[in-house]
């Protein structure tokens, strides 16, 4: 089980905005919508698209590839063609920064 890992300062990421990090081995977006940081695999599960390059609609992501959306806050996939959820991850703030924590698999 990892622990927290810091990945960015609070005033990195603008609101609305992300940054794409690599925490283990494994690359995440992390988010910046309406005050709130979140955490999603940068893996769109219909067929691996890089939602960090999707546009975000308030707390959705629109995979590039082929459209599915994504809800930032908890990765549950919202519109076809994705059925499943990306994997989420546990952020939280110390001071100025940005810590994530992987979701073990
Ligand atoms: S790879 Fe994301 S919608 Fe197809």
């Amino acid at each position: 089980m990892s622990d927290f890992t810091r990945v960015a300062k609070t005033s990195d990421i603008p609101d609305p905005g992300r940054k794409l990090v690599e925490i283990d081995e494994r690359l995440v977006v992390v988010f910046h919508a309406a005050g709130h940081f979140y955490c999603i695999d940068d893996v769109c599960t219909h067929d691996g698209g890089p939602l960090g390059e999707g546009e975000l609609d308030g707390f959705a992501v629109a995979c590039p590839r082929h459209g599915a959306k994504f809800d930032i806050r908890d990765g549950r996939a919202l519109t076809m063609p994705a059925t499943k959820p990306t994997m989420a991850h546990e952020v939280k703030l110390v001071g100025d920064d940005v810590l994530v924590k992987l979701t073990a698999e």
